[in-house]
Parts: C-alpha cells; structure tokens; sequence
C-alpha cells in the first residue's frame, strides 16, 4: 500500500456527460425511452444490453450523430444540443467506431493528423511537418503503452488492436474527455482485446470518462466501473462493479431472463399445439365416425 492511498481525490460530482430521460423516435419506432445514464471522469461505464437495446442509438446521442426526441443531454451540468459529430468532438467527445476512420496505405504519424495535419514552411513551401507528426504520434503511443517501431509504417501493418490504440491515443491527444467506444473488442482474438481493454484503462487512468460498449461480459467486467443495462430501449438500472458478481454480468449479458421467458413460452406453444391437435383429432373422428355411420346405413340399406 502506498503511503498516497488513504489521500484518494474525491471525484467531481458533476458528470462528463450526462443523458436525463432521453427518449428517441424512429417514426413508429421506440428505439430509446426514458434512459438515464451519467459519465464521471475517471471511470468506464458500460452500456449492456441485447442486440436491439437501443445501444448505438443512445451513442449515436451522445456523440452528436442523432438528436434526441425528448430529453436533456448534459455536458458538465450544462445543457447542450448537437447538430453534429463534430459539435460533440467540440465539448470533448470523441467516438471511435468500430470500421475505424484510417487509411490502411498511410503511415501512422499521417492517419494520427488525418483531417488536422501540421504543415510547416511558408506559401508554397507549406508541406506536412512529417518530424513534428512523427515524434507526437511516438510520444502519444508510448504514453498509451505501445512502442512502436516507426511511425512510417503504414496502419495496414499493425494488428487490429494496435490499430484501435492509434484511434484512442489520437482522441485523447487532440483533447477527449470522454472516450464512447461502440464494440471496439468484437472482432478482435483474445489477445488483441486485451491490448484494447489496456488502452481503455490507461485512458481512465489519464482521467477521462469511457463508455464502452461490448457484448462480452469478460471485457465487461475487467474494465467496467458502472454498469447500464438496455432492454428494449428501456433502462433496466445501473449498477456499480460492487453491486454486481461477474456471474451476474454473465447471467444479464447471455439473456438468461430471456432465455426462461422463451421456454416457458415454448411450454405454452407445445400445450396450445397439443390442444389443436387434440380438437383436430376429435373433428377428423367425428367425420370417421359420420362417414363411417353412412357407409354403415349404406350396407345395411335394405334393396
Ligand atoms: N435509423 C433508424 N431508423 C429506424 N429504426 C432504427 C434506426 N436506428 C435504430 N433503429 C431501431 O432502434 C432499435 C435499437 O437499435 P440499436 O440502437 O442499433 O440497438 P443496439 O445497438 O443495442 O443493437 C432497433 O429496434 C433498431 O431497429
Ligand atoms: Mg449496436
């Protein structure tokens, strides 16, 4: 234990970002109703939930993509309204998807300043400051914990993992305070995800908020502070890392409540099978016992 331990800062009360009872319409689509959810710095929060929850949508809120139908987005206590992605990326939200915005063919220090590039010289000898982005896009690497080797090396070479780091160390470099990750670990192996779910906590570590969304309850609950869960578009609470087993984490991810709704429903539908059944068999007997009757009185009719 370090003598620094028992000094432990108080975390700022006032959110990063905070949704008050977001609702969202698709015409006659309820995708979102009635969601809560705060992000402090200094914390991951993850947003659980089935395929359909309304995951992306509360994101795509978030990150200035969608506007909310009804509802209040908070941006350090202050009220906001996002025509743009870029509004957001404004305020310090930066979103990293999972088709990431880089050019496989360009080198690293290039995808870094993409869309922001450091020139130097004058009129016409402006050009692209390749020293200033090279060393920057190393500084920021190492400081995320990647060393790589060269900066020249085109994105195409690195792993998907290594990849996603240049997207988060270039967020946090250009000022994010917050950090929306949309299933950043799903097409990644083990090892790779683990290189991602390192990234996630040294950015916590530097102090901004995370929401990271995933389906695996692992990468979950190895981040994860907090805890939002959707169903159906609708919040089923949240939920502090010591308020939840990873078994519980498990259990609320694998759709098991669904998984028993589901098969109590097949119990109903084999009952209501087996009941048609039963009364088709009765009319088909009925129309044997009829016909059975007439050829019957047929035979015995008298010539
Ligand atoms: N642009 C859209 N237009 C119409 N319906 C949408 C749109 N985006 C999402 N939805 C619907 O909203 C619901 C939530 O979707 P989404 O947020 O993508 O869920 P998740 O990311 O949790 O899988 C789904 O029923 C989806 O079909
Ligand atoms: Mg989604």
């Amino acid at each position: 234990m370090s003598p620094n331990d028992s000094a432990t800062p108080l975390t700022n009360p006032v959110p990063l970002i905070e949704v008050v009872n977001i609702s969202k319409y698709f015409g006659s689509v309820i995708a979102l109703h009635d969601v809560s959810m705060a992000v402090h710095a200094g914390e991951v929060m993850c947003l659980l939930g089935d395929n359909g929850a309304g995951k992306s949508t509360l994101i795509k809120i978030l990150s200035g993509v969608h506007k909310a139908s009804e509802g209040q987005y908070l941006v350090e206590g202050q009220r906001v309204v996002f025509d743009s992605p870029r509004d957001a990326l404004a305020h310090g939200i930066a979103t990293v998807y999972q088709d990431l915005a880089m050019i496989p063919l360009m080198s690293i220090a290039r995808n870094f300043f993409l869309g922001s590039e450091p020139t130097t010289g004058w009129g016409p000898f402006k050009r692209f400051d390749i020293n200033f982005a090279s060393r920057v896009a190393r500084e920021e690497l190492i400081k995320m914990g990647i060393d790589i080797r060269d900066p020249a090396q085109p994105v195409g070479t690195l792993s998907g993992g290594e990849r996603q780091s240049v997207a988060i160390a270039r967020a946090v470099y250009f000022g994010a305070k917050v950090l929306i990750l949309d299933e950043p670990t799903a097409a990644l192996g083990v090892k790779q995800a683990g290189v991602v779910l390192r990234y996630i906590a040294q950015a916590r570590a530097r102090g901004l908020g995370v929401v990271f969304i995933t389906h695996n309850p692992h990468h979950a609950y190895a981040v994860g502070d907090r805890f939002t869960i959707l169903k159906r578009g609708r919040s089923a609470g949240t939920f502090a890392k010591s308020e939840l087993s990873r078994e519980e984490v498990v259990r609320l991810m694998s759709g098991a409540d669904e998984l028993d709704e589901l098969s109590h429903e097949l119990q109903q539908f084999a009952r209501t099978a087996a009941r048609q059944e039963q009364d088709q068999l009765s009319v088909v007997e009925q129309q044997l016992a009829v016909s059975l009757e007439e050829s019957d009185e047929m035979f015995h009719q008298e010539p």
